[in-house]
């Protein structure tokens, strides 16, 4: 187990690049293998979770060239998969047991799927449930709510779906079912949830409808190989804009930023609590915008936070808290219950965490209400094996006075691998030891 030691530090000053976004990596290598042709990608996210859907692609009879400039996947079309011979194991990813279960309700075959102690506690059953409509057999612990899971598929009919959650893991775990499903599959989501599927999808030549939070697609539909660049991650660039909002003597300048709007909203968010926070060079490539952020010290002001902007910056809420403890005034987070069901309970471990450095922070049914303005005070906290949370207090360590231990820090690697390196570059003081 890895600790991360940070120390306060008199701020932050530079640019840098942010590792390539998670939610794209992890598509790009499953429609990558669905494709007839070579899929070319760039600025992968070399985390412990995209390399874990590498593996799972792989033992599914799946050629991938992996090099750090660059990763070729060979696609075998859309019938191309083969049984694998042993257990896929998806170590922390939600992404990829979701998704993955969407693909595989629709092969001939059998596979087991499972993965950390993590994600044997996660729900499944919102994708398990429509998929088994569709015509999959899945059997998993809790009537098929929690892995392993024991997926037979195949011979699937379209369906038409109402998610009573805004998941862009259970949309997309339905459409991927129906690119196999016979006719047409539909979903409809009570929010706007992150759109990368559908951007990707229609990139390998897949004409998918969208009528409101209505999406669609007709079976059958084949891939063909694209080159995919991915945009850093606005998901880890979140640790660096409120890093460089609460920290003294800031400026952070952060290049090629994923800025598509069902991601965006940590910058709705703070530039409301009046953060200095520009854009620059924004572009569009592959369907998604990116773009330059340019972030410098700020004084921020609480706000209320809830609605359909929830889903736009759902895993960015524990940095968000952060923020709020650092602005002046009350911030309430509400409409956020989906953060119980994370990779940890998000509400209650970034309570308990921040808590431990002075902030005062009260957990809700479903979200947290934060007043800031206290001083936060470095002390030994735990990063409950969630990324977010270690990164998150990685952050609130440059803000406490003294130093800030963070336990079980090594989770880090699943969505931030540099980020040490990151933090050193930009002038703050980041350790791991063993
Ligand atoms: C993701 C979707 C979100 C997000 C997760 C990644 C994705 O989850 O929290 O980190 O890549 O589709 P939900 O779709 O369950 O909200």
């Amino acid at each position: 187990m890895a600790i991360l030691s940070v120390k306060q530090t008199g701020g932050l000053i530079g640019t840098t690049d942010i590792p390539g976004d998670k939610s794209i990596s992890h598509r790009s290598i499953m429609l990558g293998a669905l494709a007839e042709g070579e899929t070319r990608i760039t600025h992968f996210l070399p985390s412990d979770d995209c390399l874990n859907t590498i593996k799972c692609f792989r033992q599914l009879g799946i050629e991938i060239d992996y090099s750090p400039s660059e990763i070729v996947v060979y696609g075998r079309g859309l019938t191309g998969l083969q049984e694998p011979t042993n257990i896929l194991d998806v170590g922390n990813s939600g992404t990829t047991i979701r998704l993955l279960s969407g693909i595989l309700a629709g092969q001939p075959f059998t596979t087991f799927i499972t993965g950390d102690d993590s994600i044997r506690q996660r729900p499944m059953e919102r994708v398990t449930r429509p998929l088994q409509q569709m015509g999959a057999q899945i059997i998993g612990r809790q009537a098929g709510n929690l892995a392993p899971l024991a997926i037979y598929g195949g011979n699937l009919k379209g369906i038409s779906f109402i998610s009573p959650v805004a998941s862009a893991q259970v949309k997309s775990a339905i459409l991927l079912a129906g690119l196999f499903a016979d006719g047409w599959t539909e979903i409809q989501e009570p929010a706007q949830s992150r759109d990368h599927t559908e951007i990707m999808m229609r990139g390998f030549g897949v004409t998918v409808e969208k009528e409101g939070l209505c999406v669609r697609l007709q079976g059958g539909q084949s891939l063909k190989a694209c080159d995919i660049q991915v945009p850093g991650d606005i998901s880890s660039a979140a640790f660096l804009l409120v890093a460089g909002c609460i920290l003294p003597n800031t400026k952070l300048v952060l290049h090629d930023i994923g800025l598509n709007p069902t991601r965006s909203g940590i910058i709705d968010v703070l530039q409301a609590m009046g953060a200095k926070l520009t854009i620059e060079n924004q572009q569009a490539s592959g369907g998604e915008l990116l773009g330059d952020i340019v972030v410098e010290s700020s004084q921020l002001q609480g706000i209320t936070i809830a609605g359909d902007i929830i889903p736009r910056l759902i895993d960015e809420i524990p940095v968000i808290a952060l923020a709020a403890a650092c602005a002046n005034g009350t911030t309430e987070i509400r409409d956020a219950a989906e953060l119980k069901v994370k990779e940890s309970n998000r509400i209650a471990t970034v309570a308990k965490e921040l808590s431990k450095l002075g902030v005062d922070i009260t957990e809700l049914d479903d979200g947290l209400k934060i007043k800031g303005g206290r001083k936060l005070q470095g002390c030994e906290v735990e990063s409950h094996g969630d990324h977010r949370i270690a990164l998150t207090l990685a952050i609130a360590g440059l803000k406490a006075a003294g130093e800030t231990i963070i336990q079980q820090a090594e989770c880090i690697d699943v969505s931030f691998p540099n980020f040490v390196r990151v933090i050193k570059q930009l002038g703050g003081e980041a350790q791991f030891h063993d």
